[in-house]
C-alpha cells in the first residue's frame, strides 16, 4: 500500500508548474509528495507558494524547504493536492481521518484545481465504509452526539491517545459517524450542514477534479 501511495504522490510532484501557489493537504500519501515536491523545488530551482492544511503539514514543508504562506496572503490556489479516505466513481469522497479536513475543505474552496492522491483500497461503489468525521464545537457536543444517535447516525466522539477528546488544529472536537453505506451523500452532506454546533463534515461531494490512484507499478488516473 505504501508503495502505490509513493507512485501516486510522486506522480502528483510533478503536476506542479513553477509559480504556482499550490495546496498543501494532510496524511501519509501526502508526506510523498511533499518530499518529491521539495526535491523538484531544490533540483530545479522552482519557485513555488504553498498553502498548509494542517500544522502537521506546515511543519513538515518547514522542514522540507517548501516555502509556505498563509491562505489569507495569496490569491486563488492554482492547484490543490491532497490525499483522501475512501472515493467513489463519481469522484466524491470522504475525508477526515487525519482530523485535518476542515481545512482542507476551505483550502479545496479556494483551489482552481483539486486532485487527490489515493490508493486502489480506498476506491469503493458506495461510500461509508470508512467512518464519516464530523468536526463539532465542543461547547454542547454531548447533546449534539445524542441527537445524532437518535438519527441513528451512530456517532463516536473521536478520542486522542490519552484517552481524551481529540482536538482539532482550529480547536473543535470530532465525531465519526460509523454509517457503513451512505446511500443519499447529497441528503445527508445537507442535513449535516443545517445542524448547530456542526462546523463541518467530511463528506467532500464535486470537490475532487482528478484522482491519481497509486498502484504496485505506477499509477492510473480518473477525471471527472
Ligand atoms: C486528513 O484529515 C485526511 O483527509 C487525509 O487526507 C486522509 O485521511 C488521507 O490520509 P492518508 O493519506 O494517510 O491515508
Amino acid at each position: 500500500m505504501n508503495k502505490q501511495k509513493k507512485h501516486a504522490g510522486e506522480f502528483a510532484a510533478t503536476l506542479i508548474e513553477d509559480g504556482m501557489v499550490v495546496g498543501l493537504g494532510t496524511g501519509s500519501t501526502i508526506a510523498y509528495f511533499l518530499e518529491a515536491l521539495a526535491k523538484r523545488i531544490q533540483d530545479e530551482k522552482m519557485t513555488i507558494i504553498g498553502v498548509t492544511t494542517s500544522t502537521k503539514t506546515a511543519r513538515c514543508a518547514e522542514e522540507l524547504g517548501i516555502p509556505i504562506r498563509d491562505i489569507d496572503l495569496v490569491p486563488m490556489i492554482d492547484l490543490t493536492i491532497d490525499g483522501a479516505d475512501e472515493v467513489d466513481q463519481h469522484l466524491n469522497g470522504i475525508k477526515g481521518g487525519g482530523a485535518a479536513f476542515l481545512m482542507e475543505k476551505i483550502v479545496a474552496r479556494y483551489s482552481r484545481r483539486v486532485i487527490w492522491i489515493i490508493d486502489e483500497q480506498k476506491l469503493h461503489s458506495k461510500l461509508g465504509q470508512f467512518p464519516l468525521p464530523v468536526e463539532v464545537v465542543a461547547f454542547g457536543s454531548g447533546k449534539l452526539i445524542a441527537e445524532l444517535k437518535e438519527r441513528h447516525l451512530h456517532p463516536k466522539l473521536r478520542l486522542d491517545n490519552h484517552q481524551q477528546p481529540l482536538v482539532t488544529d482550529l480547536g473543535h472536537y470530532i465525531v465519526d459517524l460509523d454509517l457503513e453505506q451512505i446511500d443519499q451523500p447529497f441528503e445527508l452532506g445537507r442535513y449535516l450542514d443545517g445542524q448547530i454546533g456542526i462546523v463541518e463534515h467530511g463528506l467532500f461531494l464535486n470537490v475532487a477534479d482528478q484522482v491519481i490512484i497509486g498502484q504496485d507499478e505506477g499509477y492510473r488516473i480518473m477525471n471527472n
